[in-house]
This record gives structure tokens, C-alpha cells and sequence, in this order.
């Protein structure tokens, strides 16, 4: 009956791996972690195509401890790349193989038990074993499409922010370089990658409400009237309204809404403060800033990182987060990261 339940419980957890899993990694991880209990194995073997990248991830449970690879095929055994090919599962005695097929060879998994006396599988776990392997394969190819759809989705977040860019001359940021710095300042600040990548839609966006202004507005170079700054306010929500129905943006509506506020409470739409403020924001402000400074804007000439670092001590705990501040200054002292952000200038 326990053994019922374990099996149970197996099928139920790779469900949610598949559903919930932020990347390939964490869902193979996952996986494994599955396998080992429900099978009580000494040595699980996960190989699979990167999804997320390129080449191949390998994970090794073996001892309570995990060995993760990814790279080419050059991080595969010769025994691997076999399985792979021939596309067939084995059994042996204290031994399973399966490989993970649909359509095509999505990756394969080897798990064992030492040999002992009772230590073989017996038919009713092979069974078990087979099953919990084919969802495994549904989940790997969900995965895949999932990934695929996320992709479109983003090359049309690309191609409507390029449009952004001519309408809105103001709204223009520097992808790569704001993207490198929110990972570099999410990782520093224990962001998960899922928040990460909402980060990253967030930076993209924040400012895609401002497409349903007049240009004429934008485009002024005089100082605005109360008017006009009146109706500047309402990007924010604008943006929200545009992409609110997007289930994989939905993370970043918080980020996009609250991208004005301040941290002293004197911002926009909702005169948050402190940590009310949502953190994705707190910290989309600051690199916003950071991009208009230090690339400068149509209207602002740029300026250099020690007058950028003067400027940010002086909004601390008034326009800024004093933390997020904190973390970036910190970041920006890396001689890699200045380099980086030197190459695209
Ligand atoms: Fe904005």
C-alpha cells in the first residue's frame, strides 16, 4: 500500500515539475529527485536535449549528491550517446534504461540499484518505471512547446518595442545591457529566475503605455504643462491595459505599474512607499535610470559612471531603494561589469 502511494505521489509530482518548473534544469532536477525516491535507487542518470539552450544537460544523483553538466555532446558518455541512437529501453536485472521519445529523441534516463541480495526490480516496478517514463516524455515535450510559444511570444514583445522605439524616442533602453545588469543584480539580490525573467518582459515594456499618448507630447522638448504631465501619469496603467490578458506577462504587470513610484511615496499612479513599492520595481527604477545615464537619451547627453554613482547617493531613500542602490553600486565596482558595459558604448 505504501509502496502504491509512493508510486502515486511520483506520478502527481512530475505533473507539477512539468507545470511549474521555471527551466529545463530545475524540472530534470526535479525528475531525478522522483526517480530516486520512488524506485529507491543508489544512482539516477538524466540526460536531455537543452531546451533552453544549446546542446545537452546531464544530471547524476548518485550518494545524496547532484553532478549537473551541460554543454555538447562531449558531455555524454559513449554509452549515452548509444542510448540516444538506438532509441530503445533496457532492462536488466538492477538496471532500467529508457529513452525519452516523442517524435524524436528528447533525452533518456538510467537509474540503479547496487547489487545486492533483493536489490533487482521486480515486474510490478518495471511497470511503474515504463508509466512514470512516458509522462516524463509528455513533460519534456510540453516543455519544448512551451518554450517554443514562449519564444514567439518574445520576438513579438522585440518586434513591438523596435515600434515603441520610433513612436516613443524617450522610452528607447538597451536590452542586452539592462538585461545583463537585472540578472547580474537579481542573482546579488536571491531573485528567483522566474522573477528574473518577469524582470526582464518588465524592462522591455514599462513603457509601451505611453504608445496610446500623442507624440507631440513625448516628443516635446519645452517643459510640460500640468496638463500634459497629467496625462504622461497614466502610462503606466495604459501599458497594464495592453498586455493584462498575456498569461505569461502577468508577473510583470506589478513591475510595469508601479515602475513611477518613488521610494520617499511622492511617485505615481499609486503613491506606494518603501516597501510597498514592489521589489521588481524598486529595482526596474533604479536600472531605468541607470540605462538614461549612463547611455544618455535623444534629449540627454550621457554621463560617467562616478557622476551616475553621485547621483544615485543623493535619491537614496528618495526617489531610490537604498538596497537595490546599495546592490547596483556594488555591482558596478566589477571589472567585468564595467568592461561589459564600456563595449557598448
Ligand atoms: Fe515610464
Amino acid at each position: 500500500m505504501k509502496k502504491y502511494k509512493t508510486i502515486l505521489s511520483a506520478f502527481h509530482t512530475i505533473y507539477r515539475l512539468t507545470t511549474t518548473s521555471p527551466d529545463i534544469t530545475n524540472f530534470i532536477s526535479g525528475v531525478c529527485r522522483v526517480y530516486k525516491n520512488a524506485f529507491r535507487t543508489d544512482k539516477v542518470v538524466m540526460v536531455c536535449k537543452n531546451l533552453d539552450g544549446y546542446g545537452f544537460i546531464k544530471i547524476r544523483l548518485e550518494d545524496k549528491k547532484q553532478y549537473l553538466k551541460k554543454g555538447g555532446i562531449s558531455i555524454l558518455t559513449r554509452r549515452e550517446r548509444d542510448i540516444l541512437k538506438q532509441e530503445k529501453e533496457i532492462f536488466l536485472d538492477n538496471r532500467l534504461v529508457y529513452p525519452f521519445i516523442f517524435s524524436d529523441t528528447l533525452g533518456a534516463v538510467y537509474i540503479k540499484r547496487r547489487p545486492r541480495r533483493g536489490a533487482g526490480f521486480n515486474d510490478l516496478e518495471r511497470k511503474w518505471f515504463l508509466s512514470i517514463c512516458e509522462e516524463v516524455s509528455v513533460g519534456l515535450k510540453i516543455f519544448g512547446l512551451y518554450r517554443d510559444a514562449k519564444r514567439t511570444m518574445i520576438n513579438y514583445i522585440k518586434s513591438f518595442t523596435k515600434l515603441l522605439d520610433q513612436y516613443v524616442p524617450t522610452s528607447y533602453i538597451h536590452t542586452k545591457s539592462i538585461f545583463r545588469l537585472i540578472r547580474t543584480v537579481g542573482k546579488e539580490m536571491e531573485l528567483s529566475e522566474a522573477e528574473i525573467k518577469s524582470l526582464e518582459y518588465a524592462s522591455l515594456l514599462h513603457d509601451a503605455g505611453k504608445i496610446q499618448l500623442p507624440s507631440r507630447i513625448l516628443k516635446k522638448q519645452k517643459p510640460l504643462t500640468d496638463e500634459e504631465y497629467r496625462l504622461i501619469m497614466k502610462h503606466p496603467r495604459k501599458g497594464v491595459e495592453l498586455i493584462k490578458d498575456l498569461e505569461i506577462l502577468k508577473p510583470a504587470i506589478p513591475i510595469i505599474l508601479h515602475h513611477h513610484e518613488r521610494y520617499d511615496g511622492t511617485g505615481y499612479p499609486s503613491r506606494l512607499k518603501k516597501e510597498e513599492i514592489p521589489l521588481g520595481a524598486r529595482i526596474l527604477a533604479v536600472l531605468d535610470a541607470f540605462d538614461a545615464m549612463f547611455f544618455g537619451r535623444p534629449y540627454r547627453k550621457r554621463r560617467y559612471l562616478e557622476d551616475i554613482e553621485k547621483e544615485f547617493q543623493q535619491q537614496i531613500g528618495k526617489q531610490f531603494d537604498p538596497k537595490v542602490v546599495g546592490v547596483l553600486l556594488k555591482v558596478l565596482k566589477r571589472k567585468a561589469v564595467r568592461k561589459y558595459l564600456h563595449s557598448f558604448l
